[in-house]
């Protein structure tokens, strides 16, 4: 186990957040900012382009950074299955390029992954060490990402998560929300479990991870609490909403697209619960407080 306080005080943190302008990159910006005034980053591709290890290698040293988090990826689950090449230069590539930057400056690494490294094939929740067999290129390239960076930075913490969503960025919650005022029923798979998880609950637990003055390396879990279909996300969204509109379970069959999506996904949280303590809401509390947040915004009426 690495201790904070044997390299690092906490005020002499100097975290690089990546990925900066995604939803769990906005998130992580609020928190940490209020967490830890003035001791964070924040880049996204204008910045510092991941996929050029000189300049990775150089922003790290140069701003003599002791944490980085890595937010940033290809996330384009379906376009993936045509861009092989980009989508493994940003989720593998780049993620080698931070390794190496970071033993450049002896830096310590907490990188995000996905439930989608899994074939959901399993019949319980998924464990940090169960077997991995990703369907998607997609899956692939951040099983790769994690393969990477695990044997260049032992010490790294993973934490892999599933269905984000926020009131920052592009997400299935935002997407629902646009098809509200469509005329047509609204046709969601209701054959795909998984756990919808709001990014400002996974920004909370990253930062009670650096908090904890524990570095416990390995792979973790996180989402939100409990379980659902894309079908039971959706009819929760109109429902919090309030909004009245039709939504018709249909077969994962019915709704093809380019890339294959495991049918089980459900993560195990113990092992970060267990190791830092992280208290988990369920996944509709927390949609409840984003929709709210978003009616306090102006983003919804
Ligand atoms: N979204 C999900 O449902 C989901 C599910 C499971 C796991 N995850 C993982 O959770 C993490 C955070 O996801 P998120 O939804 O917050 O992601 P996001 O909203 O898509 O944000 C990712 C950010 O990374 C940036 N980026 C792309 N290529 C880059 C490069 N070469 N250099 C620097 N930045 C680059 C993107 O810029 P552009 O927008 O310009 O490309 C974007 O601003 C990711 O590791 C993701 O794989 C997400």
């Amino acid at each position: 186990m690495w201790q904070l306080g044997s390299g690092t005080k906490l005020s002499d943190m100097k975290i690089l957040v990546t990925g900066a302008n995604g939803q769990l990159g906005n998130e992580l910006h609020i928190q940490l900012d209020k967490e830890f005034p003035g001791s964070a980053i924040y880049t996204d591709i204008e910045e510092l382009d991941l996929t050029d290890p000189k300049a990775v290698e150089a922003y790290i040293v140069n701003n003599d950074i002791t944490h980085i988090i890595n937010c940033a990826a290809y996330n384009a689950v379906d376009q993936a299955e045509e861009e092989k090449m980009l989508s493994a230069r940003i989720n593998n590539d780049a993620v080698k390029n931070l390794a190496i930057a970071a033993d450049a400056n002896g830096a310590k690494i907490i990188h995000i992954s996905t439930d989608y490294v899994f074939d959901g094939t399993n019949y319980r929740p998924y464990r940090e060490s169960d077997k991995v067999n990703p369907i998607s290129q997609y899956g692939t390239t951040k099983r790769k990402g994690e393969t990477s960076l695990l044997a260049l930075s032992p010490e790294a913490i993973i934490i892999r998560t599933a269905w984000l969503y926020s009131s920052f960025g592009h997400n299935f919650l935002k997407v629902m929300l646009e098809k509200a005022n469509t005329q047509q029923d609204l046709k969601v798979v209701c054959d795909q479990i998984g756990t919808p998880t709001y990014a400002r609950d996974l920004a909370a637990a990253i930062v009670k991870v650096i908090q904890s003055h524990q570095w416990v390396p390995g792979i973790y879990h996180f989402t939100n609490e409990g379980a659902a279909s894309w079908y039971d996300f959706a009819k929760a969204i109109f429902r919090i909403a309030g909004i009245n509109k039709k939504v018709i379970p249909i077969p994962t069959e019915d709704y093809p697209t380019a890339a294959k999506r495991p049918s089980y996904s459900i993560l195990d949280r113990s092992r970060i619960k267990a190791t830092y303590g992280v208290e988990i809401p369920h996944w509709e509390e927390s949609l409840s407080d984003c929709i709210k947040l978003m009616k306090q915004n102006g983003m919804l009426h």
